[in-house]
């Protein structure tokens, strides 16, 4: 199925890739301060937006805040435009419709913006119904605070909810921000990447280098740090194939990591990764994945080798 797209939403289509703020002063997963500073992650900032990574993407939730807080004082310093997306969290206790509209307020407040350019309903949590927050997104739409809509971690038939009840209002569904990598395929499986494409929403694949895994700096000897390190075995084991033919690869496109490789990949399925990265250093790294394309017969290969463990 053929769809127009709305102008709108164009932004999101043709963004190759965005910058995730999660770690951004949350310490609860990330470690903020320990490892990295305010100072790494404005040069990470610096860094993507310098490489052509133009939008970032954070949450109220992230840091309680902070991630936010951090986000609109880099804002002030950037010379460039930044498209700036971020989400609204329904938790259960938020029974009262204008709780969106108040959320967005603070979250403009803490980027010290006007208006975002993507607003995002975090998870379709109970107890309210998809319909009850998404009437509500409309709104804010309508009230010019978000360019445009999007919802995360909804599924196929809570996606098609959302986009019903925009659309009453002639609002495009702009994205749905799900958990994508070559270690977790379900969109792919489960038919929701396809139905994105054909309603037009961007599907934007969170966790993209699945926290750091697929850098390939990551071992059974050496585990990632604090809560990551509950990977399952057979994981950690099967990861060190997969990052042998990523490296391979790489090799055949000047040299590419295995994370460039890994990013590429979703590009390549026609999806939107946004990287997390603590410094300069992660975020030049991680725009090294955009401007050139695997072949198809490398995304076979991938999907491949990545099939032997994500069944
Ligand atoms: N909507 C949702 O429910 C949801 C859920 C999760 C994430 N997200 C979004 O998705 C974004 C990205 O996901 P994520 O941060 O969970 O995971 P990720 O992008 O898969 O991994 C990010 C982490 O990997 C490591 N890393 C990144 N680039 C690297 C590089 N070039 N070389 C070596 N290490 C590198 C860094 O951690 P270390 O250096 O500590 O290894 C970094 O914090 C988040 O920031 C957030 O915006 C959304």
């Amino acid at each position: 199925m053929s769809v127009q797209l709305a102008k709108e939403t164009l932004f999101l289509q043709n963004a190759e890739m965005g910058l995730g703020a999660w770690a951004w002063g949350d310490t609860s997963m990330w470690n903020f301060g320990h490892g990295y500073t305010e100072i790494d992650i404005e040069q990470a900032f610096q860094t993507s937006l310098a490489a052509g990574v133009i939008l970032v993407d954070t949450a109220e939730i992230y840091g309680a805040g902070r991630s936010e807080r951090f986000l609109g004082q880099f804002l002030k310093t950037a010379t460039t435009p930044v498209l700036v997306a971020t989400k609204f969290m329904p938790y259960p206790w938020r029974l009262n419709r204008s709780a969106l509209m108040h959320s967005l307020d603070y979250s403009l407040e803490r980027l010290g913006q006007e208006h975002v350019d993507l607003y995002q309903i975090h998870f379709p949590f109970p107890p309210m119904p998809v319909e009850f927050w998404v009437e509500e997104l409309a709104k804010v739409v309508k009230s010019g605070k978000t360019h445009t809509a999007g919802v995360s971690n909804f599924n196929k038939i809570q996606m098609q909810r959302a986009y019903t009840v925009l659309a009453k209002y002639n609002i495009p569904l702009a994205s749905n921000q799900v958990e994508y990598h070559l270690l977790n395929r379900t969109v792919e499986k489960n038919g929701l990447l396809d139905r994105c494409k054909e309603l037009g929403v961007r599907l934007i694949a969170w966790s993209p280098l699945a926290k750091g895994l697929l850098t390939g700096k990551y071992t059974l000897k050496s585990p990632p740090p604090g809560l990551r390190s509950h990977q399952p075995l057979g994981r950690m084991k099967s990861l060190s194939v997969l990052i042998t033919i990523m490296t391979e690869i790489g090799q055949g496109h000047h040299g590419k990591t295995p994370g460039q490789v890994a990013l590429n990949w979703l590009i390549c399925k026609g999806a939107l990764p946004i990287p997390g990265a603590k410094n300069a250093k992660q975020a030049a790294e991680n725009a090294g994945a955009i401007g050139w394309r695997l072949t198809p017969d490398e995304v076979k290969a991938l999907d491949e080798a990545s099939d032997k463990f994500t069944r």
